[in-house]
């Protein structure tokens, strides 16, 4: 008779335990153990505990290869299920091998879990395991299937509901009451349809959840420093670039900005010092706009110009709103009448702020952190090892993108109070795909491309390269463990398709795109899968996390703008100012949206923190271990730096950022 000692261990997550009776099958490469009930005296699978168990079998089963887990199909009771996040199996002859579970089992379903050091496709020596492997992909394939909303966007899961969702990919109880509770905020507000009286009354809003940035901004909203600085270090340091020249269809002159630069010097000297700027909004020219009370909103397209003062402050230089000069597209400055400037900032920064919500925190993270999780969760199994690398990177990804189809996009989604409907919000997205480019999602290339490697106060840019590089030693390290040549790579049979997967339903196999379709070298999949953790961690973090910080004061940056874009000058007034900006109602559903989008959830996993114990071997725990270490120096860097500034950067700190696309 050969005994095998069992641990198993619960979740610790809320309704993780079950009453309900669990039944288990140990294989090994001589033979199976009979299903064995798990029954101790007394309660087993309480929430957070480890029991333990002996499983008995009449011949040794030699090297353990799998354990199929059973949840009692018989009970009359209603449905109890279970969390299980780990079973460890001790061997007679003293082998300990951990099988991570990490799911919930409901009534009657048979899981079967392997452990032990993760395994590529063609290092599967066993029939039972190769067997195994295949099973568990063509189950996988059904479970998470590819559906397609629109045939020039990526391409997203096919769940529709909730609902509809596996158990262990919805967010859990806890933060699910989290975010209802955070929801039930501004809600007497968000009703009304008063005006503004005054800006100063927006404060109104914010009841007691006034942050110190959010204080700041609606202190300095109007200054010209404060404008130029977040186009670098707010929500949306993702368009401004380096100029050297002037489009042609944004003709500042010489006289125009000379008052505005430093004395003796011109716009063609600061240029060629590299002291010159561009915001270029081509990309929402066009787009149908929503009618509201009668009347078609306006969503301008214009060009921002920037200089990088002496004193290292941006400032915002002459504004033009749409892309074509005319008399009725006037080139607003600094110099105009201060209602004038003030309007043509608070149009551009509207465009901005609907540009950087639905490409680059829609888009380009969460839609394309969808893309990368159902390509995961369909090519690789649970034994591979970048499954393993990558699957706490798409923690409750799938639920937050379903919510936000339905919830944020929808014909009556809350982005739709906004100046955009669902055909607007998806046109403006489909032109985002159609631009991206693989090299803009890699943050190093991404600067050097615009220009902007030297551009001082940049710290979005400072705190990003430092996390890629750190992201980037570390998955070298994973990946050149389990790939020692390049010909692994190459045969690699699911390593090939998921990136292909990845390539297809992406970036819809756009060849200009310089996304790959397959991998040839092992610093390719080095390069790609930092740009997949850097993109769902810390760029999300950056364009996320700000949210309520830079957009709860409205006149900071609006989605909605009620009145036309000035036309001519010295026609404004404050008047002319609160008639644009959103009425009471639409100020409080901006700013409950951003409270309830950027807030910190009790059951966060930070950047670096893999709470699942998924890997068995040695190097990949060490390296975890390390890379956390270099996080956490990272953060008191970090937070010493930014108690040096005036206007602080937080995002990019790794003790706020999370592993995943979770919000
Ligand atoms: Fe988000």
């Amino acid at each position: 008779m050969a005994d095998y000692k069992l641990k198993v261990t619960t979740g610790d997550m809320r309704h993780a335990g079950t009453m309900d009776r669990v039944y288990v099958i140990l294989f090994g490469t001589e033979g199976q153990s009979e299903r064995t009930r798990l029954d101790n005296v007394g309660f087993d699978f309480k929430t957070g505990m480890t029991g333990t168990y002996t499983v008995k079998s009449s011949l040794p089963l030699g090297k353990l290869l799998l354990v199929k887990v059973e949840k009692d199909p018989f009970l009359v009771f209603p449905e109890d299920e279970w969390y299980c996040a780990k079973i460890e199996v001790m061997t007679p002859e003293g082998e300990d091998t951990v099988f991570p579970c990490y799911r919930w089992i409901s009534r009657g379903e048979m899981v079967e879990l392997r452990g032990g050091k993760a395994m590529k496709v063609f290092e599967e020596e066993h029939v039972l395991m190769i067997e195994h492997r295949q099973r568990e992909l063509n189950l996988n394939k059904s479970l998470y299937q590819w559906a397609i909303t629109d045939d020039k966007l990526p391409h997203n899961s096919h769940y529709q509901d909730l609902s509809e969702l596996p158990a262990e990919l919805r967010i859990s109880a806890s933060k699910s009451d989290e975010i209802l509770s955070k929801k039930k905020n501004h809600v007497s507000l968000a009703g009304s349809n008063k005006e503004w009286k005054d800006i100063k009354d927006m404060e109104k809003i914010f009841g007691s959840k006034k942050t110190a940035m959010l204080e700041y901004v609606s202190e300095h909203w109007k200054d010209d420093d404060f404008y130029g600085f977040q186009f670098l270090n707010a929500t949306n340091p993702n368009v401004i670039k380096r100029c050297s020249e002037l489009p042609p269809n944004f003709p500042v002159t010489e006289e125009m900005v000379k008052p505005f630069l430093i004395s003796g010097s011109s716009l063609k000297m600061e240029m060629e010092k590299g002291n010159i700027f561009l915001c270029d909004q081509k990309i929402m020219d066009g787009i149908p706009t929503r009618v509201k009370d009668g009347n078609p909103l306006h969503v301008t397209s214009g060009f921002c110009l920037f200089y990088m003062k002496p004193d290292r402050k941006l400032i915002p230089l002459a504004i033009q709103l749409y892309q074509n000069p005319s008399d009725q597209n006037p080139i607003f400055l600094p110099s105009d009448l201060e209602t004038d400037w003030l309007l043509a900032k608070l149009f551009f920064k509207s465009a901005h702020v609907l540009e950087y919500q639905v490409v680059h925190h829609l888009l380009n993270t969460h839609f394309l952190a969808e893309v990368f999780a159902l390509a995961t969760h369909r090519c690789f199994p649970v034994i591979h090892p970048l499954y393993k690398l990558l699957i706490p990177h798409f923690r409750y990804t799938l639920h937050i993108n379903t919510v936000a189809r339905k919830n944020l996009l929808g014909p009556h989604g809350t982005l739709s109070v906004g100046s955009f409907e669902d055909e607007g919000l998806k046109e403006l997205m489909r032109r985002g795909l159609s631009e991206l480019t693989y090299s803009a999602l890699c943050l190093p290339e991404n600067i050097a491309a615009r220009g902007l490697e030297s551009i001082p106060n940049f710290y979005y840019r400072d705190d990003g390269l430092k996390l890629w590089n750190f992201i980037k030693s570390f998955v070298r390290s994973i990946v050149e463990h389990y790939y020692p040549s390049d010909s692994d790579v190459c045969k690699d049979t699911e390593l090939q398709e998921w990136v292909e997967e990845t390539c297809t339903h992406g970036f819809l196999g756009n060849k200009l795109s310089g996304f790959p379709a397959c991998f040839s070298t092992v610093q390719e999949v080095v390069k790609f899968i930092t740009m997949v953790i850097f993109t769902v961690s810390a760029q999300h973090a950056a364009v996320n996390n700000g949210q309520f910080d830079y957009h709860a004061w409205t006149p900071n940056g609006t989605l909605l703008m009620r009145t036309p874009p000035p036309t001519t000058k010295g026609q404004s007034s404050m008047k002319t100012i609160l008639e644009a900006l959103p009425n009471v109602g639409d100020t409080a559903k901006f700013a409950a949206l951003a409270w309830v989008l950027s807030s910190k959830y009790t059951d966060m996993v930070p950047l670096g923190t893999y709470p699942e114990e998924l890997f068995d071997e040695v190097v990949p725990k060490q390296r975890i271990k390390e890379f956390k270490a270099e996080l956490s120096y990272f953060t008191e860097e970090n937070v010493a730096r930014n108690s040096q500034l005036e206007v602080p950067y937080p995002y990019l700190n790794p003790a706020q950022i999370e592993n995943s696309v979770s919000i």
